[in-house]
């Protein structure tokens, strides 16, 4: 098997990376970086649920870096027929030189990495979105610079989002202040994990969640494959939405974000998320920025280590 790294969980990176990382995208977006990487090499993207700004981003990003990108959606590849995730990760490692996935189950991308030899970055799953903390992490540090110094509230479901977002304050030593309702809490694993090294706060309190906050974040509150449990999820949600009254609460200077897409008058008011503390423009086009970072630096030899140009055997 080729060496190669993976970005499954945003635990894959260190914080020296994660900070080097987050140096290149915003060197990417200011436009001073030029090279292609990725120049006659091939990114397999497989999304077995709907995307918009993860698709066009790597999409964009790949062919920015010199590289093609393939749509693959399970109409269109055997793995919607049955075809083991394990004998497609083989044949796309022998053509490709990455693979994106986004899909259900964690599980599902630890199998498709074990079996690939080729860089596999997880654009999604039912427990995690790392790129998306990426960028959220590259729209907070233009607003506050250190990331560490940080305290982010999350508003909602302790999904895959929040998660990544443990992960990240786990990483990077911020403080995160999580406010879910009963039952909606995010995988205690992550929740211990970040426990133990960072500030973290679980209330059923939206108030005591933003209070002082920098970084106001909230999501749906049905994601992708919960779609039966709206209705049910919208009674345990009541009083969660982040309205004007609560951003009060936080920081003045405090941000809003929320990756998209959003139900406006449910898990965020209109005023808010179309308002002067909203970023969610920004963050949106960062998905961009840190994605051609992480891609650079698995599949184009980027380093990420201080004071080294490429990284060896790539
Ligand atoms: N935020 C995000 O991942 O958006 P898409 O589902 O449109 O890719
Ligand atoms: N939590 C949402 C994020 C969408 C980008 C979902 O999984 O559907």
């Amino acid at each position: 098997m080729r060496p190669h790294r993976d970005f499954l969980t945003l635990r894959d990176f260190s914080a020296a990376e994660l900070d080097a990382l987050l140096a290149l995208a915003a060197r990417m977006k200011a436009g001073r970086y030029r090279k292609q990487p990725l120049a006659g090499k091939a990114l397999a993207m497989i999304f077995m649920k709907a995307s918009t700004r993860t698709r066009v981003s790597f999409e964009v990003g790949a062919w920015q870096l010199g590289a093609h990108a393939l749509f693959l959606s399970p109409r269109d590849v055997q793995l919607g027929r049955g075809e083991p995730i394990g004998d497609t990760a083989r044949v796309l490692s022998r053509m490709c030189a990455g693979i994106m996935i986004r899909t259900f189950a964690q599980a599902d991308v630890e199998e498709f990495a074990r079996a690939a030899d080729i860089p596999v970055i997880n654009g999604l799953t039912d427990e995690h979105h790392p790129c998306q903390i990426l960028a959220d992490l590259l729209t907070a540090r233009e607003a506050f610079d250190d990331v560490r110094k940080l305290s982010v509230a999350w508003i909602g479901d302790g999904n895959n989002m929040a998660n990544s977002w443990l992960d990240a304050a786990a990483q990077l030593g911020f403080e995160l202040r999580l406010a879910c309702p009963k039952g909606y809490d995010p995988d205690s694993t992550a929740l211990a994990r970040a426990k133990s090294v960072t500030r973290i706060v679980l209330t059923r309190d939206p108030r005591e969640a933003v209070a002082g906050a920098n970084v106001v974040n909230t999501d749906v509150w049905a994601s992708m494959g919960q779609e039966e449990e709206q209705a049910v999820r919208a009674r345990a949600f009541a009083g969660f939405i982040v309205d004007d009254a609560l951003m009060a609460r936080a920081r003045r200077d405090a941000i809003f974000l929320h990756c998209l897409p959003a139900h406006r008058g449910e898990e965020v008011a209109a005023s808010v998320i179309d308002g002067r503390q909203s970023r969610v423009w920004d963050e949106a086009e960062n998905r961009l920025h840190v994605q051609k970072a992480v891609m650079a630096a698995l599949m184009g030899g980027e380093s990420l280590r201080p004071g080294k140009k490429r990284a060896r055997g790539k």
